[in-house]
């Protein structure tokens, strides 16, 4: 990315003098993945480092609750993220006051909330769960019913792999990954035949199901890596073929695939300006942090 130079540049001093790490999601532009980061990965994996960060600033080039959720688990960092409109539909769809409700509605049924919620709904919460242990969570609480929120299709996705369990939902979704259908897949098969389709479980249960594989976007990753397919449809963002295909020329991605665009609000420029400014700070009220933190440690001790 020679034109973008003088910004990677920049952020490797900055990243020097501030003491700094870039944490990005697996959703980043490669100029972004491939460059400046420090630690890239799934929200799993980006809440498990945050929590070993050691140096003095957290820039999260991501979405704005996995820059809270890094605030949270290492309440002493400065977690910095670039954009501040960076927000994730699944988080907008529900409040606080909702997850009382549903405790008022449901008495004794345990609550398993999305990372990809704000702090103050994973206040209200039993644990989190991430696309990439959300099996293993449920499993964990030994419950015969459980309130998975705020994503209905992952909820309903979840429910397929663990059928011993009534799993209660809520009608949020991720409006990247709703707008894939069955048909997209089967057309993508028509033209390909012998393609590898690998879905993101943020997908509608019908999408899923069409697909030969499905788990977060580091496991998706993984079973690109080692499985090796000639050709492959990665039913997710877009960026995730462009991380894997800088490296792996030998794979060809397929669409179709969708852009998120709160992800897309980080670039190398707004990167390089919240290390000259130190702007824009997350931080977690501290009325909510210690029970927000504890429903997300509580998911962080689940073995996967
Ligand atoms: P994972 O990286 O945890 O699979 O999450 C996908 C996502 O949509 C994050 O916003
Ligand atoms: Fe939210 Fe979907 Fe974007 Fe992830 S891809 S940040 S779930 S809107």
């Amino acid at each position: 990315w020679p034109a973008l130079a003088p910004d990677i540049e920049a952020i490797l001093r900055l990243k020097r003098e501030r003491n700094a790490v870039i944490l990005a999601h697996n959703y980043q532009a490669p100029e972004i993945f491939h460059t400046v980061s420090d630690i890239v990965g799934d929200s799993l994996a980006l809440a498990r480092e945050a929590v070993n960060v050691d140096a003095d600033v957290i820039v999260l080039a991501g979405v704005h609750f996995m820059a809270e959720t890094a605030k949270l688990l290492n309440p002493a960092k400065t977690v910095l993220i670039p954009d501040m409109g960076a927000g994730c539909s699944l988080a907008d769809s529900i409040t606080a006051e909702d997850v009382r409700g549903l405790r008022r509605k449901y008495p004794g049924v345990p609550v398993v909330t999305y990372v990809n919620t704000s702090a103050a709904v994973k206040a209200e919460s039993d644990l989190c769960c991430t696309s990439g242990n959300a099996v293993a969570v449920v499993r964990s609480l030994n419950a015969p019913r459980v309130l998975m929120i705020p994503d209905e299709f992952l909820a309903q996705n979840v429910q397929a792999e663990v059928p011993e369990v009534e799993i209660l939902t809520w009608a949020g979704h991720c409006e990247v990954h709703e707008r894939f259908t069955p048909a997209d897949i089967r057309d993508v098969r028509d033209s390909y035949p012998g393609v590898t389709v690998i879905a993101h479980p943020e997908c509608p249960p019908d999408v899923v199901a069409e697909s030969d594989f499905s788990g977060s976007t580091a496991m998706m990753m993984d079973f690109v890596v080692q499985k090796r397919p000639s050709q492959v449809v990665l039913v997710t963002e877009c960026s995730m073929a462009d991380n894997i295909a800088a490296q792996n020329p030998d794979i060809e991605f397929i669409k179709p695939c969708n852009m998120c665009p709160h992800m897309k609000r980080m670039s190398l420029a707004n990167i390089r300006r919240a290390l000259e400014t130190m702007t824009h700070e997350v931080t977690v009220d501290p009325a909510l942090a210690d029970r927000a933190r504890a429903a997300v440690e509580r998911m962080l001790a689940v073995r996967t």
